[in-house]
């Protein structure tokens, strides 16, 4: 399935989703620029996000906390001590290499591994570097990106860019508490970049270095995490169905106890039938105490909850939905992207939902040069722009064959045209279908309803 990948990824340049990071001085591994059409699949995936778990609760705060946090955050969290990945390094050409890759592409299994397994397994089967070289011992690299504050240099200056957006909103717990006074159970919620020393980035936007998560930690008594833990499987599928992905290419996998992260008791990954594979798409953990603990160690505030109702103070639970964003983004796009024969001729289309889709519709004239067509054509645009804003697109490059075609790879799904008809004979326009490539006429009202129904 290696030429869909690249398919999808020539579609995205050619088309302004995706371009690599700082391509014109020969890019940046692990970084990628969402162009125009990227932003708006992006923003319809994270706003069908804000409105599943924030909007439409009442038990929900939004949050948007600093990158930069103080070291001691990630000191205490566990991440600066624990937060790695399993290196290797070809003896011969120093490049690194992640040690459970290597595994993986010799045919082992490096789940449950820790990090001296590995090394016994490379060692006793021989592998080798991609290159053919002989392989180092395996280490553990911590990926954390560290950057300095400040004019001087030293060991108080350090500061993390964050690895994950949890962190900021453990340590505003207090302060969500003694602004608002929700009641237990309650969540917080927030999008936002991470930041992550990837040894090796790839499969795209896959596995990168600067990526977005939408994350919530939902605060809960310990005795009731399994209904909660189950409740946000039930969301978490609910919002798999929002953007729209085929149910049958979304499966779960329990993670086993060894290869869960420090923090969690139970974690489920959802994951996803890329075209590289399954691989992990969401997680869903359940955190216990462990992160308001931990930070009421290590910033000495205390971190508990005092429940009115049965007067007992303690330290609340944690349930934690985790959400990548370009995951979502790529799963969406590799899910919707289809080849097929229409009228005698081979064609890309992305089958993208209304929902997350950049555009819900284009508007064209018929033909460029004839200034009536073209004064309706902006009228209607206008009209439908007022009840669809920001997802309706003008139209009149090239002839109309060429518009669909170009809309089709972007997934719009309808096309309406002002012809001759529209004009003389007040017939309406004509309405295209993206997936049949079938067209009917309606009124303008009649379009604008059809659409309204189909989101
Ligand atoms: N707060 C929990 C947490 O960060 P995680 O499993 O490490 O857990 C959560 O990450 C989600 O973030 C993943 O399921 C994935 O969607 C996304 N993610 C993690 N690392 C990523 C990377 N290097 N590139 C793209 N997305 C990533």
């Amino acid at each position: 399935m290696e030429n869909k990948m690249e398919k999808i990824i020539s579609l995205c340049k050619r088309r302004g989703f995706v371009f690599q990071g700082s391509e014109i001085y020969g890019g940046l591994a692990g970084t990628w620029d969402y162009g125009p059409l990227g932003v708006a699949l992006k923003n319809n995936i994270q706003n069908l996000w804000w409105k599943r778990f924030v909007l439409d609760r009442e038990d929900m705060y939004g949050m948007d906390a600093a990158i930069l946090m103080n070291q001691n955050v990630w000191k205490s969290s566990g991440h600066v001590a624990g937060f790695s990945d399993p290196l290797v390094e070809d003896l011969k050409t120093k490049k690194r290499y992640r040690a459970d890759h290597l595994l993986e592409d010799a045919g082992v299994d490096p789940k449950g591994m820790k990090f001296p397994d590995m090394d016994k397994v490379i060692k006793e089967k021989g592998l080798k570097s991609p290159e053919g070289n002989p392989l180092g011992e395996v280490r553990q690299f911590n990926m954390m990106l560290q950057t300095s504050i400040g004019a001087i240099q030293d060991d108080s200056s350090v500061s993390y860019l964050r690895p994950e957006t949890a962190g900021g909103m453990f340590v505003n717990f207090k302060n969500v508490l003694d602004s608002l006074h929700p009641k237990l159970p309650f969540g917080m919620a927030q999008i936002g970049k991470a930041f992550r020393n990837e040894i090796a980035p790839r499969d795209f936007i896959f596995r990168v270095r600067e990526l977005e998560q939408m994350e919530i930690e939902y605060f809960i008594k310990a005795d009731s995490w399994k209904e909660n833990f189950e409740a946000f499987r039930k969301e978490v599928w609910e919002y798999t169905k929002d953007v729209g992905l085929s149910q049958d290419k979304v499966h779960e996998l329990e993670v086993a106890d060894e290869d869960r992260a420090h923090y969690s008791k139970r974690t489920i990954d959802f994951e996803f039938d890329f075209p590289f594979g399954k691989k992990e798409l969401y997680g869903l953990a359940y955190r216990t105490d462990f992160d308001l603990k931990a930070h009421t160690v290590g910033s000495t505030v205390d971190l508990s909850y005092f429940d009115e109702e049965t007067k007992e103070r303690y330290v609340p639970h944690v349930i934690e939905p985790s959400f990548g964003v370009g995951r979502t983004l790529l799963a969406v796009l590799s899910d919707a992207y289809t080849e097929d024969n229409l009228g005698g001729e081979v064609r890309t289309f992305l089958k993208l939902s209304p929902k997350v889709a950049p555009f819900l519709v284009a508007v064209s004239p018929l033909l460029k040069n004839k200034p009536e067509l073209m004064t309706k054509a902006r009228e209607v645009y206008n009209a439908m722009r007022k009840v669809f804003p920001g997802r309706v697109i003008f139209d009149d490059n090239g002839n109309i064959g060429k518009r669909y075609r170009r809309q089709d790879e972007i997934g719009t799904p309808y096309c309406v045209v002002i012809d001759f008809d529209t004009i003389e004979k007040n017939t309406g326009v004509t309405i295209r279908h993206r997936d049949t490539g079938e067209q009917e006429r309606k009124s303008v009202e009649e379009v604008i309803e059809y659409i309204k129904n189909n989101i």
